[in-house]
C-alpha cells in the first residue's frame, strides 16, 4: 500500500514534519534545519511515538552531525528508547546521512513485517480496540498496532479508538488515519472500554510500545496498563506491537522505564481553554507499565512472542523466533 501520510519528509538539507499538534484540522508542515529544531519538535510533540521520535532524531543528527547535538536530542524526550537506539546507531555511522535514511527505511520495512506477522492473530471480523496513536503518524510509515491492523484490514475488522486522555492522541490522530484509510472506527472515550468489553463488543486489545524491559514488562501511553487489567477481567487478548528499537535489554523490568512527567496544562485543559481550577495540584506522567503477565504475546519484525517472559524474549536478540 502506498504510504499516503507522511509524518516524516527528508529533503537532504532540511526535515520536513507534519505538525501532529495541529491534527485534524490543518495539515501543515514544521520545517527543521538544526538538531535544536528537531529536539523542539520531539519535545513539544510536533512528532510523537517512539520509532517516529528515533527516525527524527537520527534526521537530527544528519542535519548537525556534532557532539552537542546528541545532548541535545536526548534531552528531548526520556520514555520511548528507540531516541537513544537511533542516537547511538548514528554515534557509529561514518555517513550520517546515508544512515538516517537507513533507520527510516528500514522502520517502514519492519512496521509491514510487523502488520503481517500480527494479521495472522487478528480473527475474522474482529473488533479491535487500540490505544494511543500507533499508526503511519507514529513511525515512517504504515504503524505498529495500527499497523497490524492495516495488515488485517481485509478480514472485515473495525476499530475501538480510546481517545487517550489528556493528550487525544486517539481523538485526534488515530480517529483521522483510520477515516483517511476507510477503515471503519468507532470512537470511545478512554472511561467507556470497560463497558464495551463487558457487552462483548470488543474481541482483543492491541498497543503499541515506547520501552520495553528485558523480562516484557512494556511502558507504553497512561491508561495502557488499564486497558490491560480490563482485558484480562474479561479474558480479552491483549497485545504489544512493536520493532526490536523499542526492545530496552539493559533494564530488567517494568520499573526501571523512566517514566516522564509533561506539564499540568495538558491535563487542566486544552489548547489554552482551562476547565479545572487554577493552581489545583496535578500528576501527569504519560507513561505507565504494563506487567508482561497481562501481555497474552509481544508481536515484533521477527515473528510473535506468546506470554512474553525474559528467557522467551532473549532469542529475539540474534537469532529470531
Ligand atoms: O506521547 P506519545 O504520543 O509520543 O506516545 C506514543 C505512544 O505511547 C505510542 O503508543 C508508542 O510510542 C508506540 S508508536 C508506534
Amino acid at each position: 500500500m502506498a504510504n499516503a501520510i507522511e509524518p516524516i519528509r527528508w529533503k537532504s538539507d532540511r526535515l520536513e514534519l507534519l505538525d501532529q499538534r495541529l491534527l485534524p484540522d490543518q495539515l501543515k508542515y514544521i520545517e527543521c534545519r538544526t538538531a535544536d529544531q528537531v529536539a523542539d519538535a520531539i519535545r513539544d510533540m510536533a512528532v510523537r511515538g517512539a520509532p517516529a521520535i528515533g527516525c527524527a532524531a537520527a534526521f537530527g543528527i544528519a542535519l548537525e552531525p556534532k557532539e552537542s547535538s546528541y545532548d541535545i536530542l536526548a534531552k528531548s524526550r526520556p520514555t520511548a528508547v528507540n531516541l537513544f537506539w537511533a542516537l547511538e546507531r548514528m554515534r557509529r555511522a561514518v555517513d550520517k546521512k546515508a544512515e538516517a535514511e537507513a533507520i527510516f527505511a528500514e522502520d517502514l520495512a519492519v512496521n509491514r513485517a510487523i502488520g503481517a506477522h500480527g494479521a495472522k492473530l487478528i480473527p475474522r471480523g474482529a473488533r479491535i480496540l487500540t490505544y494511543c496513536n500507533t499508526g503511519a503518524l507514529a513511525t515512517a510509515g504504515h504503524g505498529t498496532a495500527l499497523g497490524v491492523i492495516r495488515s488485517a484490514r481485509d478480514k472485515g475488522i473495525s476499530v475501538i479508538a480510546c481517545e487517550t486522555r489528556p493528550y487525544l492522541q486517539g481523538a485526534r490522530l488515530t480517529a483521522w488515519e483510520c477515516m483517511q484509510e476507510g477503515i471503519f472506527c468507532n470512537f470511545i472515550t478512554d472511561n467507556m472500554a470497560g463497558h464495551l468489553m463487558s457487552r462483548k463488543e470488543i474481541d482483543l486489545v492491541i498497543v503499541g510500545a515506547d520501552r520495553i524491559a528485558a523480562n516484557g514488562d512494556t511502558a507504553n501511553k497512561i491508561g495502557t496498563y488499564t486497558l490491560a487489567v480490563l482485558a484480562r477481567r474479561h479474558a480479552l487478548p491483549f497485545y504489544v506491537a512493536a520493532p526490536l528499537s523499542t526492545f530496552d535489554y539493559s533494564i530488567a523490568d517494568g520499573s526501571l522505564i523512566p517514566i516522564e512527567e509533561r506539564p499540568a496544562s495538558e491535563v487542566t485543559g486544552y489548547r489554552g481553554q482551562r476547565w479545572a481550577p487554577e493552581g489545583v495540584v496535578v500528576r501527569n506522567p504519560a507513561f505507565d507499565v504494563t506487567p508482561a503477565e497481562l501481555i497474552t504475546a509481544i508481536i515484533c519484525e521477527r515473528g510473535v512472542v506468546q506470554a512474553p517472559t525474559r528467557e522467551r524474549l532473549q532469542p529475539l536478540i540474534s537469532t529470531g523466533v
